[in-house]
């Protein structure tokens, strides 16, 4: 990359806001410009905007921490002028959400956004970039209903289901995934929270995450989904079920998979199109891409999350426990950064495919 692209962070100061922080402080192609929040941050300095909010385990560069905080809704013609495109990761009513990053497409600043807003949106891609990597290509199509030359959003999905379906998707070309019934144990900072903001969830676990389950089981399906006339048509297979349940983890998401295919591989087989996947994040070997994306351990008592959540810079999913099931055909367990992969890392990489594929540029 020649020149560096000019970024900013909408919902700087919150939890997913601070892991882009720290992915793009010392990124090789973008170069943050610019961090926003809302009114209540505004005209502060990030230091001061955080007010002690700092969770993240590495440092806050002093430059950044000087840099002022615009305010995201009411600055927005400012931070345009500033940026070749943002990434958005705010707590707000999601109504209030969609018209924020629909208003800064429309004023040719790209958005690749975290929030769930605009996941069903048919022209909005949401992208794993591993797996439906093609999907971006219906950027025209929403640039055309936009009026945009430049500007568009982009998602990504949620972070629950960023452990499980990497390691499904691969196998449905060959073996066509048909049901799959998914338990997720997800971390407190899915919610945004550090355990000193959420005491009670010391020594306890929760059975609800709001909307959680709904979005496992159908967001999947926009992944499998089909570009037709101008919208990405979801699939109506495979089938998922799932319960997602809040545990005492500040980070990283498990999931426990049951499986049943309509071809069923041999574990031999199965292990070996783990072994072999690669994406376009690992073919153009993009800078925020793991080497390998599925990792899979033969222990009995792996993965677990305190050792491999970090792995590769928390972008590979881990893998393991792989055996035969009595009622489905198989069972395995999966493990993803849920901040890192699940959130602003998926987000940084997805930005990343987008450049090397000329969606996004310098204004310069
Ligand atoms: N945490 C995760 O693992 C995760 C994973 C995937 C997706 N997400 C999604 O990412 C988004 C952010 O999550 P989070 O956990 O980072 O939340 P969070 O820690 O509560 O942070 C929320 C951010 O939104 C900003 N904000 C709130 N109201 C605003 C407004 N009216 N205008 C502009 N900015 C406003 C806040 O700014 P102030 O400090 O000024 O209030 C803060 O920067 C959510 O949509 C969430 O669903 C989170």
């Amino acid at each position: 990359m020649e020149k560096k692209l000019k970024v900013g962070v909408i919902g700087a100061t919150g939890m997913v806001g601070q892991r882009f922080i720290t992915l793009l402080q010392e990124h090789p192609w973008f170069e943050l410009t610019v961090l926003a929040a809302s009114a209540r941050s505004a005209g502060k300095t990030y230091r001061e905007a955080l007010n002690g909010r700092w969770v993240m385990t590495s440092p806050l560069l002093d430059r950044i921490a000087e840099m002022p905080v615009f305010d995201a809704v009411n600055d927005m013609d400012e931070i345009v002028k500033r940026v070749d495109f943002v990434f958005c990761a705010v707590d707000m009513p999601k109504a209030e959400i969609r018209a924020l990053e629909d208003a800064y497409a429309k004023a040719e600043c790209p958005v690749v956004s975290n929030n769930s807003a605009h996941r069903h949106t048919p022209d909005v891609p949401m992208v794993i970039p591993e797996l439906n990597s093609d999907h971006i290509s219906i950027i025209e199509a929403q640039r055309k209903r936009l009026g945009t030359k430049k500007g568009f959003v982009a998602v990504k999905s949620n972070c629950s289901l960023q452990s499980y379906v990497p390691a499904l998707y691969p196998l449905d070309k060959e073996y066509g995934v048909q049901d799959v019934l998914v338990c997720t144990y997800q971390a407190i900072s899915g919610a945004g929270k550090t355990f000193e903001r959420w005491p009670e969830m010391v020594d306890n676990v929760i059975p609800f995450i709001g909307g959680e389950e709904e979005k496992s089981e159908i967001e999947p399906l926009k992944i499998w989904g089909k570009i037709e006339n101008g919208e990405i048509v979801p699939a109506t297979s495979p089938r998922f079920t799932a319960q997602c349940l809040r545990v005492p983890v500040s980070d990283g998401h498990m999931a426990a998979v049951f499986v049943r295919f309509r071809n069923k591989p041999t574990k031999d087989e199965i292990l070996s199109v783990w072994q072999s996947f690669k994406g376009k994040p690992q073919i153009y070997e993009l800078p925020s891409a793991p080497k390998q994306f599925l990792h899979y351990f033969t222990e009995d008592n792996l993965p677990q999350t305190k050792l491999q959540r970090e792995l590769e810079g928390g972008m590979a999913i881990s893998v393991g426990r792989l055996r035969e099931d009595t009622q489905y055909d198989y069972k395995f367990v999966c493990l993803s950064h849920n901040t890192l992969r699940g959130a602003a890392g998926g987000a940084v990489l997805l930005a990343e495919l987008l450049c090397k594929e000329g969606y996004l540029t310098s204004n310069d």
